[in-house]
């Protein structure tokens, strides 16, 4: 009886990011739960694969080439899917990146690049789409991914960490100003998943261990233990949860030593 609202049958959505890593498996996994997916980055071979993995769960998509921290592009993605879909029912804001400088050594540049890839292109994104979802008699569905970066205090730089604080309190505020819209906005936070952002890093077995040893399941999370989460936000069996940072951690944050 509960299974069928997990599904998204007939939904239209735009994921970012989509040309790899978690982005490419969330697309996937909205296209098997039946959604058709609009697929944004920079690279369009990347996107092309994707757009193979959406077809062969026999959902459409579109590959729209965007760079998401310019408005122009946003606003021209967003129209492009109203136009061709008539609706954008979840909006999954997922691209993002990292440079790794120590906190004095950031220079302006990279303040900007972190800044406006994580934070400022998910605010113009969830605009754009918000939009139209306001007028929607179905409302929608937002998620943005954050990080458990954006919640405790991490190693992985200090702009990447305030980019993804600062998504997770946007996702609060958004969530109260469009609830009454039937706008849910949600955002997950992962821990570490392999992906090309981060295997480098998993590549190293002492960095491995000292992830290993502050998480209380004791692996690195494999993608679809993130794609599940992220369609269960999407769908009709997550409609009464809001505003809600949901971690997908293996139990990191739990920790209070
Ligand atoms: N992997 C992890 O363990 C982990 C943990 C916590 C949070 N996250 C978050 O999860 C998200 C995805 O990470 P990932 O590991 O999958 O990274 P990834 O493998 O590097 O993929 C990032 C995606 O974002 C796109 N992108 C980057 N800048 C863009 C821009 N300006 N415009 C459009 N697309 C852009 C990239 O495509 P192009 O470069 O071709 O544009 C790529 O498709 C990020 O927000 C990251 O912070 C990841």
């Amino acid at each position: 009886m509960y299974l069928p609202s997990f599904r998204l049958d007939g939904k239209k959505a735009i994921v970012t990011g989509a040309g790899r890593g978690i982005g490419r498996a969330l697309a996937s996994a909205l296209a098997e739960a039946g959604a058709d997916v609009a697929i944004l980055s920079r690279t369009v071979s990347d996107l092309e694969e994707t757009a193979e993995i959406i077809h062969n769960h026999g959902k459409q998509s579109l590959i729209i080439p965007t760079d998401v921290t310019k408005r122009e592009d946003a606003s021209r993605a967003v129209k492009m899917v109203k136009e061709e879909w008539g609706s954008i029912d979840i909006l999954i804001n997922n691209a993002g990146m990292n440079i790794r400088s120590k906190a004095l050594d950031v220079t302006d540049e990279e303040w900007e690049t972190i800044m406006n890839t994580n934070l400022k292109s998910a605010f113009m994104m969830a605009q754009e789409t918000g939009k139209l979802m306001k007028d929607q008699e179905t409302g929608g569905r937002i998620i943005s991914v954050t990080s458990v970066a954006g919640h405790v205090a991490l190693r992985t730089g200090v702009v990447y960490a305030a980019s993804k604080a600062a998504l997770i309190q946007m996702t609060k505020v958004l969530a109260l100003e469009w609830g009454k819209y039937n706008i849910n906005v949600n955002a997950i936070g992962p821990w570490y998943f392999k992906t090309p952002l981060t295997e480098k890093l998993l590549a190293d077995p002492s960095y491995v261990k000292d992830i290993l040893d502050v998480t209380p399941l004791k692996r690195i999370g494999e993608l679809p233990e993130l794609a599940g989460p992220a369609v269960f936000l999407a769908s009709d069996a997550g409609s009464y949860v809001h505003g809600q940072t949901l971690f997908v951690d293996g139990g990191m944050t739990i920790q209070g030593f």
